[in-house]
């Protein structure tokens, strides 16, 4: 079994953020977000992945190598240029060969890995294997349609969905996946659909079986979902981690709930209302910080409230008098308050951006 993982596309719901930053690295609890889809084949024993990565993108591999340091094995795969999730199907036949894999989208975090849907594919000797979920907004989504306990047709972002039952970016396939791709053809945006390639298999008598994710899963792929992603990897991963005992902190701040704090870390005079995670080299004082939020190394919060928010590396803030609430920070952003009439201030910022309330 291989697995198969994007990390190129277009980005543009998170742009300006995508300017700079391929999207997969935006971190999710201090970690590149695509070092869980990593993790998660790692622990069902898939070792040898496959990286779609975009033309001339040398983000990804400057930050994963050759996987080494994760337990696994890394082959780079260039796309051109985004042409569809089937294309990038198409593009890795080489790379798969003739075993069968886990596909999965690098934007995708889930809770509890991917070992259980392997398990279901294998029992079930399906041709292809998709992970649903229920979902409010399924026209956002290919949606399969269930009759019987059987797929029996699967659409693209329909305007009038047959179900609420959102495919995942979790499949699972035999080599049958690549007759689909290389027999399909554009839609009128251009690419090449997975949900035509699925559709394929399903008029070619292919056996298509599937598992209903019950936790929570979510496709990041605007800063409200990430922001969602963030609060519920914080909050599973907190669960987890060994009471706080930074006494120096302790006795200088009030310390709510869990958090995780890096080396080289000075905090006084504030309230951190956990599921909060620091990095290293970060300043706060007299401010509060969480629920949920993820600051990278070397912030700066001073005299500043912040809830709900990722703010990655060398962020500052200055004398926020109101909260800054369910927001997405890039790298390098100085925001500083010189007056106070706002209430609330809910941002999406790329790197560099310079704020100044006055
Ligand atoms: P999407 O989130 O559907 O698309 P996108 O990343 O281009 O973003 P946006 O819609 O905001 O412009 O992509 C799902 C995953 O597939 C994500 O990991 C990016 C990846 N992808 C590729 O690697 N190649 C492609 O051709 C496409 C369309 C997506």
């Amino acid at each position: 079994m291989k697995g198969l993982l994007t990390a190129g596309g277009h980005g543009t719901r998170l742009r300006p953020i995508t300017h700079t930053k391929n999207k997969h690295l935006i971190p999710i609890a201090n970690q590149p977000m695509l070092t869980y889809a990593i993790n998660y084949m790692k622990n069902a024993n898939i070792l040898d992945i496959g990286i779609v990565i975009n033309k001339n993108d040398k983000e990804i591999e400057n930050i994963f190598g050759t996987g080494k340091k994760y337990g696994v094995n890394l082959t780079y795969i260039t796309q051109n240029s985004p042409l569809g999730l089937a294309h990038v199907i198409k593009i890795s036949e080489d790379f798969i060969g003739k075993d069968n894999f886990l596909f999965y989208l690098g934007d995708n975090i889930l809770v509890g890995g991917v070992k259980k849907f392997l398990d279901e594919f294998d029992k079930l000797k399906s041709n292809c294997h998709l992970v649903l979920s229920k979902v409010k907004d399924p026209e956002r989504f290919g949606v399969a349609e269930i009759k019987n306990n059987k797929i029996i047709s699967i659409s693209e972002k329909p305007k009038n969905p047959k179900s609420d039952y959102a495919i995942t970016g979790i499949y699972l396939y035999d080599s049958s996946i690549f007759e689909a791709v290389n027999n399909i053809k554009p839609s009128k945006r251009g690419e090449l659909e997975i949900s035509d390639a699925h559709q394929y298999l399903l008029d070619n008598n292919k056996k298509i079986t599937f598992s209903e994710i019950t936790g929570w899963w979510k496709d990041t792929g605007k800063p409200s979902d990430l922001i969602e992603a963030n609060k519920l990897v914080l909050k599973n991963i907190l669960k987890k981690n060994k009471p706080f005992d930074y006494n120096d902190i302790k006795l200088k701040n009030k310390i709510n709930g869990q958090i995780i704090c890096g080396a080289n870390s000075a905090i006084n005079n504030s309230i951190i209302n956990g599921p909060v995670i620091i990095g290293d080299n970060v300043v706060i004082e007299n401010s509060i910080i969480g629920p949920n939020v993820s600051l990278s190394n070397n912030c700066k919060v001073i005299n500043s409230t912040i809830e709900n928010s990722i703010i990655m590396s060398n962020t500052s803030f200055l004398n926020i008098k109101q909260t800054i609430k369910n927001s997405l920070l890039g790298h390098n952003i100085s925001i500083n308050q010189k007056t106070d009439f706002l209430n609330e201030i809910n941002l999406i910022i790329g790197d560099q951006g310079k704020i100044e309330l006055t």
